[in-house]
């Protein structure tokens, strides 16, 4: 498959007949792989700087190669470099250029190396930018959030469980809940540089070399920590590649998450925020409607990345270590994943920049449902020294009695909640007060409007 200049394979000294049409057509990886050109580059940079410093290349030798291989990046930055098929992947695409540009002397270039380790090199640097991309938009959509999250600390709504109205709550205790998640993704892909911080080149194919090589220069060049330790399971790894799957899987299922709870709350039965018309799309037939489509998108990618990180755990099941073709695959896989996933976050973070809430529609919906019945009990058990138990079957007489008289519980009187409980004095109405109900939740974490205000502060803080 791969051709050299008198146009036979690289391999044609020992394959004698050309590959089937066939195998030509699914071989090559070029068109995924050509995006590792820089990548590929400076791992052969650092390759030839190592092996002239080693003594193993000559001084010219080394600078022709450099000097063809710089030649090279421009040309794939300026769009001038023909990536063709036939020449399989990057790796080979790149080493035929340099033998046009430089002669013969290219042939030094994979002195020392194998395809194998050169292309997990380029793909954990490559993957190692990507991580560090993800993780600056999720930054982004974390401030994005931390600003609308000031503006609504004392904005009521209810807190739903079961979707059913529970407590109280602010609505910016909800926007702060996907701080959380977002911070964890974050930590999540950052815990990933540690194993990808491992450089594989030097490996080889997979026993390592006979040559003199110094791995912990070219490591330290390319900017990994160290080298690998052994190099079979060098070759073989792609558990970075699963982290990297898993990780967007995990930040893609809580943008579907948080997406489902938006598509909910603009839903017209729920009514609780507005998206505007730059993040809605209209009907072909129905003029009325303005639908949330962008929404419904990210939750349905959220179908696509999950598939990827299966497919990748797929081929590796069972896979006798060492390099085998099937592992090829890991890069398209990875790549699609990394661009869904990075423009959900974009797409989430522009959907949040047009989103209003409807405060009074918040707050309507929150003196529905009994949402305040736990406040009367814990105002219960405080006040008159009452176990919890005792207090919850109180207050669920008192809610009993309410739904009867189809009346809110703050609409009760206090001779109607003295029948219940004559205890109860004309204090216990207080708890009936949305705003009052949210305010006293002031255990650590909880939706009290100082604990918000502390944990905005906190995370723009820690953010910048
Ligand atoms: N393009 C190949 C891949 O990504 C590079 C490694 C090829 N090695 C081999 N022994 N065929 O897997």
């Amino acid at each position: 498959m791969v051709k050299n200049k008198n146009n036979t394979t690289i391999w044609g000294s020992r394959i004698k007949k050309d590959s089937s049409a066939l195998f030509k057509k699914v071989g090559n990886s070029i068109n995924i792989d050509k995006k590792l050109f820089k990548e590929d580059i400076s791992g052969s940079v650092a390759h030839v700087e190592m092996l002239f410093k080693q003594k193993i290349i000559s001084f010219q030798i080394k600078n022709k190669i450099i000097y063809g291989l710089k030649k090279i990046e421009n040309e794939i930055l300026k769009n001038k470099f023909e990536f063709k098929n036939e020449y399989e992947d990057i790796h080979m695409n790149i080493e035929k250029r340099l033998f046009q540009i430089i002669g013969e002397e290219a042939g030094y270039i994979h002195t020392a190396r194998s395809r194998n380790d050169q292309v997990i090199t380029d793909f954990k640097m490559w993957i190692t930018s990507a991580t560090k991309e993800i993780n600056q938009r999720l930054d982004d959509i974390i401030k994005t959030i931390l600003r609308i999250s000031e503006k609504n600390i004392k904005t009521v709504m209810p807190g739903f469980t079961h979707l059913k109205n529970a407590q109280a709550v602010s609505f910016a205790h909800y926007l702060m809940a996907y701080v959380e998640m977002f911070t964890r993704d974050k930590k999540r892909f950052s815990n990933n540089l540690e194993n990808l911080s491992e450089c594989p080149l030097g490996v080889a194919a997979l026993t390592g070399t006979s040559f003199n090589i110094d791995r912990h220069f070219t490591s330290k060049k390319l900017g990994f920590k160290k080298p690998t330790n052994n190099s079979i399971d060098t070759v073989a790894d792609r558990d970075f590649v699963l982290d990297f799957l898993y990780s967007t899987s995990t930040c893609s299922m809580h943008i579907s998450r948080i997406a489902e709870e938006l598509i909910i709350w603009n839903s017209d039965s729920f009514n609780l925020i507005t998206l505007s018309d730059k993040v809605v799309t209209g009907s072909s037939i129905m003029p009325q409607k303005k639908n949330p489509d962008l929404l419904e998108y990210l939750r349905g990618k959220t179908g696509s990345i999950y598939g990827n990180f299966f497919s990748m755990l797929t081929i590796l099941k069972g896979l006798p270590i060492s390099y085998f073709k099937d592992l090829q695959d890991d890069k398209e896989i990875l790549f699609r994943s990394n661009e869904i996933l990075k423009n959900s976050i974009s797409i989430l973070n522009e959907i949040f920049k047009n989103l209003k809430p409807n405060k009074n529609k918040m707050l309507d919906l929150a003196n529905n449902g009994y949402i305040t019945a736990t406040d009367l009990a814990d105002y219960i058990v405080r006040n008159h020294s009452m176990s919890f138990r005792k207090a919850y079957n109180i207050t669920a007489s008192i809610v009993n009695f309410a739904e009867k008289k189809n009346k809110k519980l703050s609409e009760l009187s206090i001779e109607e909640l003295k029948k219940i409980e004559p205890k109860l004095t004309i204090e216990a109405l207080k708890v009936f007060d949305v705003k009052n109900s949210v305010n006293s939740k002031k255990s650590y974490g909880g939706t009290s409007f100082d604990n918000i205000k502390k944990m905005i502060m906190k995370y723009k803080k820690s953010i910048k």
